[in-house]
């Protein structure tokens, strides 16, 4: 059987350490979408994983698949591999032939759309690693994919006819200077190179076939999206959004198993107990703002507001692990969640961070929003109609800091009172069940009530 797991709101929900904490009865863990944008974070026996590319399930020894809706960029996933294996792991992954390749001129071009847009308020703020410009060219039919990279004429076929398309893009509307990153007989070399230790390794698969293979086989498969729902190409908050669908659908499309096969599996949002949010565009629960993300926002919203910021963002670490900008952060917004719940279809959720909050006297959520005047419970389908939605606030009781650890090994009848209330709000809400709340970052701080596979 599958079980997904989605991010139900901004992306940094906790999906890595959910996918470690079930992992242990996959046989198999994929990646269905986008690419190095992705960080994930597996915590176990004293050390900190953060894997871009490679699936979480490598922590536990799984076989990892990148599939075909992934986004692959061999110099960083070979680094990741190769820092993996000095801290002691050995990933077995394999890509999926139809995998769409980033190449330099990418990055290259992803920064520069960036500073175009950021004069028209435009920009998402991305993680600079050419993910919108890749799926351009995979959704434009000029891309490269990864089984290119293993035929040398295919490849310099490819590169020949898009190279000068993207060298024409940089010089002559933008007017930038174009280096190696454009240059078809560099690009050839290296993006060879790849393509020989792809097939020295047998890390090439039809990914489709290997993980329907597997299933027919009664293995069990993880699939472990990356990104969010309200940052979903399609579903998200468009155009501040990832350019894949992390979504239950991109399980699908992005791996190669049938609907029917997913849909007979779980599907598992992945909740984080407040907001957090690295980008730009409108966000109606935001707690103060951080400048250059939060549209508007120049340091004077109310010392209450930002006071709770600060306090959620230094208890839940909320600071960029690259640059220690601070994350922007807001209270649960649940026409969010039942957004996501309805695309995605969730059958269970995983709650995360309940500890982060523990402390505060109150803790609300948006449970609706007044837009024009009518209250309504999901999301609206246009980005400036969102922008002007006004939430209406819940309140519940704030819960005490206790000994997580030993909640976490106790089960859900010790998690305190208050933030039991708040979990049950949720899963009624969502008409779901609550399988894993979160306590604290490593793989035993998680009351795990139900085991999907
Ligand atoms: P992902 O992208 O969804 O996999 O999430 P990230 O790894 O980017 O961000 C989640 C962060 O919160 C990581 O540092 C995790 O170790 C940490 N984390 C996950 N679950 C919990 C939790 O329940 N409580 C606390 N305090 N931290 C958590
Ligand atoms: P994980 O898998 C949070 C955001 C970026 C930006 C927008 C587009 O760790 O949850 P991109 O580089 O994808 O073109 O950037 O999406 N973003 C993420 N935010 N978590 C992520 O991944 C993200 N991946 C992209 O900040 O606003
Ligand atoms: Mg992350």
């Amino acid at each position: 059987m599958t079980v997904t797991i989605v991010g139900a709101q901004l992306g940094d929900e906790g999906k890595g350490g959910v996918v470690d904490l079930y992992g242990d009865a996959a046989d198999v863990v994929a990646r269905y979408q986008g690419g190095d944008n992705a960080g994930h974070t597996v915590v176990h026996g004293g050390e900190t994983y953060k894997l871009s590319l490679v699936p979480s399930g490598a922590v536990r020894g799984k076989v990892g698949v990148l599939g075909n809706g992934c986004v692959v960029n061999p110099a960083t996933l070979f680094e990741e591999i190769d820092t993996l294996r000095e801290k002691g792991l050995d990933p077995d992954v394999r890509i999926a032939r139809r995998a769409h390749v980033i190449l330099p001129y990418h990055r290259v071009l992803d920064g520069i759309e960036e500073d175009v847009k950021s004069d028209d308020d435009l920009a998402a703020g991305t993680t600079g690693r050419g993910i919108g410009p890749t799926y351009e060219d995979k959704m434009g039919r000029r891309g490269v994919r990864v089984g290119d990279l293993l035929d040398p004429d295919t490849l310099r076929d490819r590169l020949e006819y898009v190279v000068p398309q993207k060298r024409a893009l940089a010089e002559d509307v933008y007017g930038i200077e174009t280096g190696e990153a454009f240059d078809v007989d560099h690009l050839y070399d290296s993006y060879r190179e790849y393509g020989e230790r792809l097939a020295e390794e047998g890390m090439t698969v039809n990914a489709g076939e290997f993980l329907a293979d597997r299933i027919a086989d009664g293995e069990n498969v993880m699939m472990e999206g990356a990104q969010g729902t309200l940052i979903d190409i399609d579903h998200g908050i468009y155009p501040y959004v990832t350019s894949s669908n992390p979504t239950a659908g991109g399980a699908c499309v992005g791996t190669g198993l049938a609907p029917t096969t997913v849909g007979q599996g779980e599907v598992i949002g992945i909740v984080k107990a407040y907001l957090s949010r690295v980008g730009t565009g409108p966000l109606p629960t935001e707690l103060a703002g951080v400048e250059g993300q939060t549209p508007g926002y120049s340091g004077d919203s109310d010392a209450e507001a930002e006071e709770l910021a600060t306090y959620i963002r230094d208890e839940g670490g909320e600071y960029g692990t690259v640059t220690g900008r601070p994350r922007r952060v807001g209270w649960l917004d649940m026409p969010m969640l039942r957004h996501a719940a309805r695309v995605s279809g969730f059958t269970g959720l995983a709650v995360n961070h309940i500890d982060v909050l523990a402390g505060l006297d109150e803790v609300k959520v948006g449970h609706t929003y007044d837009l024009d005047g009518e209250e309504r419970d999901s999301v609206p389908a246009t980005t400036e109609r969102w922008g002007r939605c006004e939430p209406n606030y819940r309140t519940f009781d704030g819960w005490p800091e206790v000994d997580w650890s030993a909640v976490a090994a106790e089960g859900y009848g010790a998690i305190p009172e208050n933030a039991r209330a708040y979990l049950e709000y949720v899963s009624d809400e969502l008409d779901t069940p609550v399988y894993a709340v979160g306590v604290g970052p490593g793989r035993d701080d998680t009351v795990v009530v139900e085991r999907p596979f």
